[in-house]
């Protein structure tokens, strides 16, 4: 009898503990992207083979991987559905949507400058989508229910690569504006002032997350290889990603410290992404240095066909699914790495 209801107690915490979080509402660029590209007149897409191929029903949803994304993992983790939908695909509704919707958008970034180069969604316009999806979650739910909702989500927010490697090293606007230096304090100032903006329209739990080794992206180690280089990764870039990732964190420390009732975590993928490219091996990885997809040496998007022949077979040995995007299974080791050291904080 004793032991029951000590089980019974138990087993009600642990319930609790997972029913804690009802939603999970991501925003950001393709590493989160669930297919909003797919509604936009970019040439930024994935929403065809052989993306998608290791994906539910082998679906190529507009993810850029051959199966899912971190927030998939990460909404999974906390106990909802196994993948985020996409706010712009019809396939879904707010009903779909009050446990989890992304707004992220393949090649934007913090900086409106980044979102312009592709045309896709600038992060100020996820917020009013954001905005918009508040408004038919209150209808559809009432306030009360909505703001339950609203208040205890997770809040996961991925971006800041493309500003660096599609932006401030490509284009010379940014640069004859900014040192790399400012350039990263500018797009810090955007990321804190994005995080008051969620705190303000409820938000209270928020992950950051951060850069991975951009230097060490197929796509970089390719061109260091044309520059001379012996194709490694370009050192330079991974800096710039610490540094960047470092400024980031001491700025997630001052809101904690500034706002009341907001709990923010910084979700560093670095570290761990570092192992794997590193050590692939000891993950069970066979290549790191260039992607499954195509010869994978430069290859995304559209150039990444299925027609094409270099295209590896099992993915699963592969860290990188083209020369921008991590695989399934690298997607799968960091999401569940950083769940467990720093995103179950927000339980
Ligand atoms: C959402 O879609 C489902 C199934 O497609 C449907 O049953 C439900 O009524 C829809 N909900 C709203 C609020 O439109
Ligand atoms: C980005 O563009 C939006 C919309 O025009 C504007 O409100 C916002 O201030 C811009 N952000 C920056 C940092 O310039
Ligand atoms: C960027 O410019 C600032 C202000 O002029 C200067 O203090 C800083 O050292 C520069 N940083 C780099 C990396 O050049």
């Amino acid at each position: 009898m004793e032991i029951f209801i000590v089980l019974s107690i138990l087993y009600m915490q642990i319930y609790t503990i997972g029913a804690k979080i009802p939603a999970v509402i991501v925003f950001g660029d393709s590493s989160v992207d669930a297919g909003n590209n797919n509604h936009l007149q970019t040439v930024l897409k994935s929403n065809f083979r052989p993306y998608g191929r290791d994906f539910y029903g082998g679906k190529p949803t507009g993810r850029f991987s051959n199966g899912r994304v971190p927030s998939d993992f990460i909404s999974e983790s906390f106990g909802l559905r196994p993948y985020v939908p996409a706010y712009l695909d019809p396939a879904y509704n707010i009903s779909d949507f009050a446990t989890g919707v992304c707004f992220a958008s393949a090649g934007t970034g913090y900086d409106n400058a980044t979102s312009d180069v592709l045309s896709v969604i600038p992060l100020w316009k996820e917020l009013e989508y954001y905005k918009e999806y508040q408004k038919k979650l209150r209808q559809h739910l009432g306030n009360k229910k909505a703001n339950i909702i609203i208040s205890q989500a997770v809040y996961l927010t991925s971006m800041g690569t493309n500003d660096f490697l599609e932006n401030y090293y490509t284009l010379a606007t940014r640069r004859s504006q900014y040192n790399i230096t400012q350039y990263q304090d500018f797009l810090v100032t955007i990321a804190e002032s994005f995080i008051k903006e969620l705190y303000r329209l409820g938000a209270r739990k928020v992950s950051l997350g951060g850069l991975p080794p951009m230097g060490c992206l197929p796509l970089e180690r390719t061109t260091s290889f044309m520059r001379g280089n012996g194709g490694t990764c370009n050192g330079d870039y991974n800096k710039v990603a610490r540094l960047f990732n470092w400024k980031l964190s001491r700025m997630v420390k001052r809101l904690n410290a500034k706002y009341s009732g907001i709990k923010i975590v910084f979700s560093d993928p670095y570290p761990i992404f570092q192992q794997i490219v590193q050590k692939p091996s000891s993950f069970g990885f066979e290549a790191a240095a260039v992607a499954c997809c195509s010869t994978g040496l430069f290859e995304m998007g559209y150039m990444c066909d299925q027609y094409n022949p270099f295209t590896c077979s099992d993915a699963s040995k592969y860290v990188f699914w083209d020369s921008f995007h991590p695989t399934d299974k690298t997607n799968r080791i960091i999401s569940q790495y950083l769940f467990k050291t720093v995103l179950s904080k927000l339980l």
